[in-house]
Protein backbone atom coordinates (compact mmCIF):
# COMPACT_ATOMS: atom_id res chain seq x y z
CA UNK A 1 0.00 0.00 0.00
CA UNK A 2 1.56 3.33 -0.88
CA UNK A 3 1.03 6.01 1.60
CA UNK A 4 -0.69 8.80 0.57
CA UNK A 5 1.29 12.56 0.56
CA UNK A 6 -0.56 15.79 0.49
CA UNK A 7 2.38 18.59 -0.19
CA UNK A 8 1.38 22.39 -0.26
CA UNK A 9 3.28 24.21 -3.11
CA UNK A 10 3.50 28.01 -2.06
CA UNK A 11 5.02 29.56 -4.45
CA UNK A 12 6.08 32.92 -4.06
CA UNK A 13 3.69 32.91 -1.17
CA UNK A 14 3.56 34.03 2.41
CA UNK A 15 6.31 35.92 4.35
CA UNK A 16 8.74 34.31 6.73
CA UNK A 17 6.29 35.23 9.76
CA UNK A 18 2.97 34.41 7.74
CA UNK A 19 4.71 30.93 6.81
CA UNK A 20 5.63 30.05 10.43
CA UNK A 21 2.13 31.71 11.57
CA UNK A 22 0.50 29.49 9.40
CA UNK A 23 2.41 26.17 10.10
CA UNK A 24 1.48 26.73 14.13
CA UNK A 25 -1.61 26.96 13.13
CA UNK A 26 -1.70 23.93 10.95
CA UNK A 27 0.20 21.25 12.47
CA UNK A 28 -2.30 20.13 15.74
CA UNK A 29 -4.58 20.20 13.17
CA UNK A 30 -2.71 17.72 10.54
CA UNK A 31 -2.12 15.83 13.75
CA UNK A 32 -4.98 13.05 13.32
CA UNK A 33 -4.11 12.05 10.11
CA UNK A 34 -1.07 10.48 10.44
CA UNK A 35 -2.32 7.79 7.55
CA UNK A 36 -1.10 10.39 5.11
CA UNK A 37 2.37 12.12 4.34
CA UNK A 38 2.02 15.72 4.90
CA UNK A 39 4.21 18.34 3.42
CA UNK A 40 4.56 22.12 2.93
CA UNK A 41 6.92 23.88 0.92
CA UNK A 42 6.90 27.54 1.47
CA UNK A 43 10.02 30.02 -0.23
CA UNK A 44 13.68 29.04 0.60
CA UNK A 45 13.51 32.24 3.01
CA UNK A 46 11.00 30.60 5.25
CA UNK A 47 12.81 27.28 5.06
CA UNK A 48 14.76 26.96 8.24
CA UNK A 49 11.75 29.05 10.33
CA UNK A 50 9.13 26.79 9.42
CA UNK A 51 11.33 23.51 9.48
CA UNK A 52 11.52 25.28 13.20
CA UNK A 53 8.40 25.91 13.72
CA UNK A 54 7.30 21.89 12.45
CA UNK A 55 10.17 20.11 14.80
CA UNK A 56 8.46 17.34 17.01
CA UNK A 57 5.24 17.48 14.60
CA UNK A 58 4.95 14.81 11.61
CA UNK A 59 4.55 17.09 9.03
CA UNK A 60 7.25 17.67 6.22
CA UNK A 61 9.21 20.49 4.65
CA UNK A 62 10.03 20.56 1.27
CA UNK A 63 11.59 23.37 -0.96
CA UNK A 64 10.48 24.30 -4.35
CA UNK A 65 13.47 23.99 -6.47
CA UNK A 66 17.39 23.27 -5.91
CA UNK A 67 20.31 23.44 -7.86
CA UNK A 68 22.35 20.54 -9.20
CA UNK A 69 25.76 21.62 -7.93
CA UNK A 70 27.38 21.09 -4.49
CA UNK A 71 28.32 24.81 -4.69
CA UNK A 72 30.05 27.62 -7.02
CA UNK A 73 29.26 30.77 -9.18
CA UNK A 74 25.37 30.29 -9.66
CA UNK A 75 24.04 33.29 -8.63
CA UNK A 76 20.39 33.32 -6.69
CA UNK A 77 20.61 29.35 -6.48
CA UNK A 78 20.99 27.00 -3.66
CA UNK A 79 22.30 23.63 -3.55
CA UNK A 80 21.55 20.26 -2.03
CA UNK A 81 23.46 20.21 0.40
CA UNK A 82 22.25 23.66 1.85
CA UNK A 83 18.97 22.23 1.96
CA UNK A 84 19.96 19.00 3.86
CA UNK A 85 19.07 19.12 7.28
CA UNK A 86 15.99 21.62 6.95
CA UNK A 87 14.02 20.09 4.31
CA UNK A 88 13.60 16.48 3.84
CA UNK A 89 11.67 16.71 0.09
CA UNK A 90 12.21 19.37 -2.89
CA UNK A 91 9.97 19.86 -6.36
CA UNK A 92 11.89 19.23 -9.03
CA UNK A 93 10.88 20.62 -12.66
CA UNK A 94 7.51 22.13 -11.94
CA UNK A 95 5.50 23.57 -15.02
CA UNK A 96 6.34 27.23 -13.98
CA UNK A 97 10.53 26.92 -13.43
CA UNK A 98 10.20 24.86 -16.99
CA UNK A 99 8.33 27.98 -18.38
CA UNK A 100 9.92 31.17 -16.47
CA UNK A 101 13.41 29.76 -15.45
CA UNK A 102 13.68 28.03 -18.94
CA UNK A 103 14.53 24.55 -16.39
CA UNK A 104 14.97 21.53 -19.23
CA UNK A 105 14.50 17.97 -19.11
CA UNK A 106 18.28 17.40 -18.62
CA UNK A 107 18.61 19.84 -15.86
CA UNK A 108 15.24 18.08 -13.89
CA UNK A 109 17.39 15.01 -14.07
CA UNK A 110 20.18 16.87 -12.80
CA UNK A 111 18.72 17.93 -10.45
CA UNK A 112 16.92 14.96 -9.27
CA UNK A 113 20.44 12.92 -9.10
CA UNK A 114 22.13 15.64 -6.73
CA UNK A 115 19.15 15.92 -4.92
CA UNK A 116 18.83 12.58 -3.88
CA UNK A 117 22.62 12.17 -3.85
CA UNK A 118 22.27 14.40 -1.56
CA UNK A 119 19.49 12.44 0.90
CA UNK A 120 16.95 14.92 -0.42
CA UNK A 121 13.66 12.54 -1.60
CA UNK A 122 12.78 14.59 -5.12
CA UNK A 123 8.93 15.51 -6.21
CA UNK A 124 9.53 15.63 -10.09
CA UNK A 125 6.55 17.37 -11.82
CA UNK A 126 5.60 16.85 -14.85
CA UNK A 127 2.72 17.60 -17.76
CA UNK A 128 1.55 18.67 -21.29
CA UNK A 129 0.84 22.13 -22.39
CA UNK A 130 -3.19 22.50 -23.38
CA UNK A 131 -2.01 22.75 -26.71
CA UNK A 132 -0.17 19.37 -26.53
CA UNK A 133 -3.45 17.94 -24.69
CA UNK A 134 -5.92 18.80 -27.83
CA UNK A 135 -3.31 17.31 -30.49
CA UNK A 136 -3.85 14.40 -28.01
CA UNK A 137 0.07 13.86 -27.30
CA UNK A 138 0.25 13.37 -23.59
CA UNK A 139 0.85 10.56 -23.60
CA UNK A 140 3.77 10.41 -25.57
CA UNK A 141 5.21 14.18 -23.99
CA UNK A 142 4.21 12.67 -20.72
CA UNK A 143 6.03 9.72 -21.14
CA UNK A 144 9.00 11.01 -22.29
CA UNK A 145 9.63 13.85 -19.71
CA UNK A 146 8.81 11.21 -17.18
CA UNK A 147 11.96 8.91 -19.14
CA UNK A 148 14.40 11.85 -19.46
CA UNK A 149 13.85 12.80 -15.41
CA UNK A 150 15.07 9.31 -14.48
CA UNK A 151 17.70 9.14 -16.18
CA UNK A 152 20.37 7.14 -14.43
CA UNK A 153 18.27 6.78 -11.50
CA UNK A 154 18.61 2.84 -9.73
CA UNK A 155 16.09 1.45 -8.25
CA UNK A 156 17.01 2.19 -4.58
CA UNK A 157 16.60 5.99 -5.82
CA UNK A 158 13.22 5.33 -6.78
CA UNK A 159 12.34 4.14 -3.37
CA UNK A 160 12.72 8.27 -2.28
CA UNK A 161 10.83 9.67 -5.90
CA UNK A 162 7.55 10.94 -6.17
CA UNK A 163 6.24 11.98 -9.72
CA UNK A 164 3.83 14.57 -9.42
CA UNK A 165 1.36 14.85 -12.87
CA UNK A 166 0.15 18.49 -13.34
CA UNK A 167 -1.40 19.35 -16.79
CA UNK A 168 -0.42 22.62 -17.43
CA UNK A 169 -3.64 24.14 -18.26
CA UNK A 170 -4.68 22.57 -14.92
CA UNK A 171 -2.79 25.11 -12.69
CA UNK A 172 -4.04 28.00 -10.92
CA UNK A 173 -6.93 28.12 -13.48
CA UNK A 174 -9.73 26.50 -11.75
CA UNK A 175 -9.62 24.06 -15.03
CA UNK A 176 -9.07 20.39 -13.18
CA UNK A 177 -8.69 17.26 -15.00
CA UNK A 178 -11.07 15.04 -13.91
CA UNK A 179 -10.58 11.42 -11.81
CA UNK A 180 -10.63 9.43 -14.23
CA UNK A 181 -8.69 11.48 -16.69
CA UNK A 182 -6.02 11.57 -14.60
CA UNK A 183 -5.90 8.77 -13.16
CA UNK A 184 -5.64 7.30 -16.96
CA UNK A 185 -2.39 9.09 -17.34
CA UNK A 186 -0.86 8.42 -13.75
CA UNK A 187 -1.63 5.05 -14.04
CA UNK A 188 -1.93 3.97 -17.86
CA UNK A 189 0.98 6.49 -18.67
CA UNK A 190 3.18 7.43 -15.69
CA UNK A 191 3.07 3.85 -14.15
CA UNK A 192 2.91 2.22 -17.27
CA UNK A 193 6.65 3.94 -18.05
CA UNK A 194 7.89 3.34 -14.42
CA UNK A 195 6.91 -0.45 -15.29
CA UNK A 196 9.22 -0.29 -18.11
CA UNK A 197 12.12 1.25 -16.72
CA UNK A 198 11.97 -0.64 -13.38
CA UNK A 199 9.44 -3.64 -13.42
CA UNK A 200 6.05 -4.41 -12.06
CA UNK A 201 6.76 -4.61 -8.25
CA UNK A 202 9.34 -1.23 -7.92
CA UNK A 203 6.64 0.60 -10.57
CA UNK A 204 3.77 -0.34 -8.36
CA UNK A 205 5.66 1.01 -4.64
CA UNK A 206 6.08 4.68 -6.62
CA UNK A 207 3.80 7.72 -4.82
CA UNK A 208 2.04 9.67 -7.80
CA UNK A 209 0.59 12.33 -7.28
CA UNK A 210 -2.10 14.79 -9.55
CA UNK A 211 -1.75 18.70 -9.22
CA UNK A 212 -4.03 21.26 -10.90
CA UNK A 213 -6.93 23.21 -9.26
CA UNK A 214 -7.05 20.70 -6.39
CA UNK A 215 -9.60 22.25 -3.78
CA UNK A 216 -11.53 20.39 -1.01
CA UNK A 217 -14.24 19.56 -3.27
CA UNK A 218 -12.71 18.09 -5.97
CA UNK A 219 -10.22 16.05 -3.71
CA UNK A 220 -12.11 12.63 -3.04
CA UNK A 221 -12.49 12.43 -6.67
CA UNK A 222 -8.82 12.16 -7.75
CA UNK A 223 -7.97 10.12 -4.20
CA UNK A 224 -10.57 8.15 -5.45
CA UNK A 225 -8.77 6.92 -8.35
CA UNK A 226 -6.81 3.66 -7.70
CA UNK A 227 -3.69 5.29 -9.44
CA UNK A 228 -3.15 8.58 -7.39
CA UNK A 229 -0.83 8.93 -4.45
CA UNK A 230 -2.33 11.99 -3.56
CA UNK A 231 -2.01 15.83 -4.76
CA UNK A 232 0.47 18.48 -5.61
CA UNK A 233 -1.41 21.50 -4.64
CA UNK A 234 -0.81 25.33 -4.91
CA UNK A 235 -3.51 27.82 -4.28
CA UNK A 236 -6.09 25.37 -1.51
CA UNK A 237 -2.43 25.23 0.75
CA UNK A 238 -2.87 28.49 1.39
CA UNK A 239 -5.56 28.53 3.15
CA UNK A 240 -5.49 26.22 6.75
CA UNK A 241 -8.92 25.22 6.69
CA UNK A 242 -8.62 23.97 3.11
CA UNK A 243 -5.44 22.40 3.54
CA UNK A 244 -6.82 19.96 6.36
CA UNK A 245 -9.91 19.82 4.57
CA UNK A 246 -7.38 17.91 1.51
CA UNK A 247 -5.84 16.42 3.86
CA UNK A 248 -9.13 15.25 5.77
CA UNK A 249 -10.69 13.92 2.38
CA UNK A 250 -7.43 11.91 1.44
CA UNK A 251 -7.19 9.64 4.74
CA UNK A 252 -11.03 9.22 4.20
CA UNK A 253 -10.88 8.64 1.02
CA UNK A 254 -8.04 6.05 0.96
CA UNK A 255 -9.07 4.56 4.28
CA UNK A 256 -5.84 5.45 6.36
P1 LIG B 1 -2.82 24.93 -8.09
O1 LIG B 1 -1.23 24.71 -8.28
O2 LIG B 1 -3.26 23.92 -7.06
O3 LIG B 1 -2.94 26.36 -7.59
O4 LIG B 1 -3.46 24.72 -9.41
C1 LIG B 1 -0.69 23.42 -8.33
C2 LIG B 1 0.80 23.48 -8.52
O5 LIG B 1 1.27 24.38 -9.25
O6 LIG B 1 1.55 22.66 -7.97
Amino acid sequence: MRTPIIAGNWKMYKTVSESVDFVRELAPKLAPFSGVERVVCPTYLALTAVADALKGTPIHVGAQSVHWEAQGAFTSQVSPAMLKGIVEYVIIGHSECRAYLAETDEQVNKKAKAALAAGLKPIIAVGESLEQNERGETAAFVSAQVRAALVGLTPADMANVVIAYEPIWAIGTGRNADGATANKIIGGTIRATLIELYGETLAQSVRIQYGGSVKPDNMAEFMAQPDIDGALVGGASLKVNDFVALVESAARTKGV
